[in-house]
């Protein structure tokens, strides 16, 4: 899983290429290279290590090439060095390529080329790619690619230059995002559209099999095979200063802050003015088909696959239609019992998610339609799903999931309302006393975030010096305390923990001892004394107990060390709210252990191989 950029046009291609691999190092950053041709010379170089060291390499002699590739690492075949950073050459070095995914035959590919006298740098899966096209290579670059294309298996999001046809870029998608930006005499490539976005809004997804051929004038799009196609162009919405900092110390904060906008961006438009109905015209899910479902499936990884356990809940409950829940990297190997009437809902915030793609192939293969519920105009999943909800949340840039989550959490609310009002298990009245509390979410969790991050960083502050916490709650809370729990260890390196409350008892109770943190959700009324009990347990055994409650709840304080209140809202959005300071503190107790919060050791943010 990587990140690549391309650029071709009139103006010098290095800063382009650096400035587009700094927005999307969130995708690996275990190295990085730039290939820029130059005076009729493919120059390349490359670092381990952060962009940095390579900003810091990378000199004159790259200063007037005006056409250019770049990448940044997250390694999966060989490990982080020089000479395993992309971009990579052939034996002459006249091709460079750069490559998103895995060749799963490269083996094979590279014992044939070996045996031909091919000689190989690097330990990489890619660098067959540059050697069969020097290989295939008779004076035409698109040729020679398209050859290649065929030859490999696996994934790939690719572009390849040429030092004697210094006039164009070949890229090649399967299975790997890729993106093309349409400009006034240049091109762009990209995995992801931020890294483009200040030059151009005008956009082509690339589809599976699709390649492109840039010049500084046009951008050709066949298939492998060279059957013309025509572009779809997409003009995104998204706001250039969206994809930058804005001012916070790490994108996480400032995607924390983003949240009540983003929460009201997923709403405009899905709720009617007089708060009786879910109006989603957008996804397409015909009623009828609504009507009759006899099961959905929810499948997703990490915090997507979090709010689908929200999700579950509230569909089940609202809608009254029985709800699997799966991690999607298991869903396959469990042989699932998913058939045409099985809605399978994939959630997603990047839509390019392996693990997610390959599970939601595995329902449609067993006649499961899908709806895709993701945060990424033109990704895989939403392309290959017969449905698509979108979550409005902008671009996602820091490794931990903060506004994705909470859009997603509105997004399943919304469906499950939708479909309770479909099929008429939903009671009009409770119908509008939920809609009325979604209205006012997003000023809600503007409170949250306004009044409690000050207080919530003294917390922070005490949990940074342990080494273990846990996060207990029932039903709804225990589907926040999961989310909670991910976001500390992910960015904090703290060993965190999420338990049903009453489940504690069952064995992890034995790890509960003096000062160690308890971070109890109690949100959900009919289960406030349950949870209290499980609270007590703890407290006899000397734990920190931080609470999570809500306005009116008189009680949960007196069994806590601290307590949070939030703002009273439906019991059944409660978890938008909650998760809020949840994810305040692991940010803060993060930056209190000094880690590298948008960026944490072995992690990527879009994660593109099973
Ligand atoms: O792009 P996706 O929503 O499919 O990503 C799924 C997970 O990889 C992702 O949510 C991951 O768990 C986050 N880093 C958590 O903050």
């Amino acid at each position: 899983m990587c990140g690549i950029v391309g650029y071709i046009g009139h103006k010098p291609a290095l800063p382009i290429l650096i400035e587009g691999l700094k927005k999307l190092e969130y995708r690996g950053y275990d190295s990085a290279g730039v290939a820029v041709i130059q005076s009729g010379t493919a120059r390349v170089e490359k670092s381990q290590g952060r962009l940095a060291n390579l900003e810091g390499k990378v000199n004159g002699d790259f200063s007037d090439g005006v056409i250019g590739i770049g990448h940044t690492r997250w390694a999966t075949h060989g490990r982080p060095s020089d000479t395993n950073s992309h971009p990579h050459s052939d034996c002459t070095g006249k091709f460079v390529v750069i490559h998103n995914g895995i060749i799963e035959n490269y083996v094979q590919l590279k014992e044939v080329l070996q045996q031909h006298g091919h000689v190989f740098k690097s330990q990489t899966d890619t660098e067959v790619i540059p050697h069969l096209v020097e290989s295939y290579y008779k004076g035409d670059l698109v040729d020679a690619v398209r050859h290649v294309a065929k030859m490999l298996r696996g994934a790939y999001a690719l572009a390849v230059m040429c030092q004697d046809e210094p006039d164009k870029i070949v890229a090649v998608k399967e299975a790997s995002p890729l993106v093309i930006g349409l400009g006034e005499g240049e091109n762009f490539l990209a995995s992801d559209i931020p890294a483009i976005l200040k030059h151009t809004r005008r956009v082509i997804a690339l589809e599976e099999g699709q390649m492109a051929v840039l010049t500084r004038d046009s951008v050709t799009l066949t298939t492998v095979d060279g059957e013309p196609l025509t572009p779809k162009i997409i003009d995104v919405n998204w706001d250039p200063g969206q994809a930058e900092r804005g001012g916070y110390a790490h994108f996480m904060l400032k995607e924390i802050h983003e949240q009540p906008q983003a929460i009201r961006d997923t709403l405009i438009g899905r709720i009617s003015d007089d708060n009786t109905q879910v109006i989603l015209p957008e996804m397409g899910l015909p009623a009828e088909k609504a009507r009759t479902l006899r099961k959905l499936a929810i499948v997703a990884c990490g915090t997507a696959s979090h709010a689908g356990f929200v999700g579950r809940y509230l569909i089940e409950k609202l809608a009254g239609i029985p709800v699997e829940w799966d991690i999607a990297s298991e869903y396959r190997y469990r042989d699932p019992m998913v058939d045409s009437d099985t809605l399978f809902v994939a959630i997603s915030q990047s839509g390019e998610t392996a693990d997610t793609l390959a599970a939601m192939r595995e329902a449609k293969r067993k006649g499961a339609k899908v709806l895709a519920i993701t945060n990424v105009v033109g990704s895989s999943i939403a392309r290959e799903a017969d449905w698509v909800l979108y979550t409005w949340a902008g671009p996602e840039i820091a490794v931990a999931s903060t506004k994705a989550y909470t859009t997603q959490l509105i997004t399943v609310t919304l469906l499950a309302l939708w479909l309770g009002q479909q099929n008429g298990r939903l009671a009009a009245t409770d119908a509008k006393e939920i809609i009325t509390s979604l209205r006012d979410l997003y000023t809600q969790a503007a409170y949250v975030l306004e009044h409690m991050e000050e207080p919530i960083k003294e917390v922070a502050a005490q949990i940074a010096r342990k080494e273990d916490v846990f996060f207990i709650g029932r039903n709804l809370d225990y589907a926040v305390a999961l989310e909670g729990q991910l976001k500390l260890k992910e960015i904090s390196y703290i060993h965190a923990e999420a338990y049903a409350a009453g489940e504690l008892k069952h064995g992890t109770l034995a790890l509960i001892t003096r000062g160690v943190p308890v971070i109890a959700l109690n949100t959900q009324p009919e289960l406030a004394e349950k949870t209290i009990s499980n609270i007590q347990e703890v407290r006899a055994r000397d734990a920190y107990v931080i609470g999570i409650a809500v306005e009116g709840d008189d009680h949960t304080k007196h069994h806590c060390d601290e307590v949070f209140y939030l703002p009273r809202c439906h019991k059944l959005l409660a978890p938008v709210l909650a998760v809020l300071p949840l994810q305040m503190l692991a940010y803060y107790a993060a930056t209190a252990r000094g880690a590298d919060v948008d960026k944490p050791r072995n992690l990527a943010k879009s994660v593109t191989v099973e």
